[in-house]
């Protein structure tokens, strides 16, 4: 029966048909500059789920998440909370690079929100954590401010969101990067909660 066929895709099957409609889609001008699509990586079934702005440059050659040097800083947060990444999910807002890296366009974002809603359909995470401005938008809205909201838990439409600041914006900043690892530390007694 068709419908069995369908209830019987796999998780790793549905992953891989969302990211093939990412490789063929032109819903926005972002797939005139792109090398690879940045479809996302990681487990399944986590119960942490990152979500990024966009491909950088270094992203954008190897079709992967957070290689670069935010990506650095990332690998550094979660090991501070002994998280590997190959027990969360990282996706981007959107999946093709912005040229020169600028935040993508709020036309932009929502032409790709679908691939992220289906994203986080099938992995149906315990917490969404938004890292940076352009997750926030596209997830919560334009009406929040980062700096107000990050570290908190924000339940929104049956889901739980936590905002932080954008591993970048701690690049140079020591300040910044102080008060991610807080929030990480935040965001790991939340888990101890919510993961039984
Ligand atoms: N910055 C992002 O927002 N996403 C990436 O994948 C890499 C850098
Ligand atoms: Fe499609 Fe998203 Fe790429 Fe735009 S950024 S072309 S909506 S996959």
């Amino acid at each position: 029966m068709d419908t069995e066929r369908i209830t019987d895709l796999t998780k790793d099957e549905v992953f891989q048909a969302i990211s093939s409609q990412i490789s063929l889609c032109k819903k926005c001008s972002l797939h005139q500059g792109r090398t690879h699509p940045v479809p996302g990586e990681g487990n399944l079934n986590a119960s942490l789920f990152f979500v990024g702005e966009g491909p950088g440059a270094n992203e954008d050659i190897q079709g992967r998440p957070f290689v670069g040097q935010a990506g650095k800083i990332l690998d550094q947060l979660l090991e501070s909370i002994a998280l590997e990444r190959s027990e969360v999910f990282i996706g981007n807002v959107v999946k093709c690079r912005p040229p020169g890296n600028r935040t993508p366009l709020i036309e932009e974002i929502r032409a790709c929100e679908d691939f992220l809603l289906a994203q986080l359909g099938l992995i149906e995470p315990k917490v969404v954590v938004l890292l940076g401005n352009a997750a926030l938008t596209a997830l919560l809205g334009a009406n929040h401010s980062i700096s107000r909201v990050r570290g908190t838990l924000i339940e929104h439409q049956g889901m739980n969101f936590f905002p932080i600041f954008h591993p970048a914006a701690s690049l140079y900043r020591r300040e910044v990067f102080e008060q991610m690892k807080q929030d990480f530390v935040t965001l790991k007694n939340i888990m101890k909660e919510k993961v039984k």
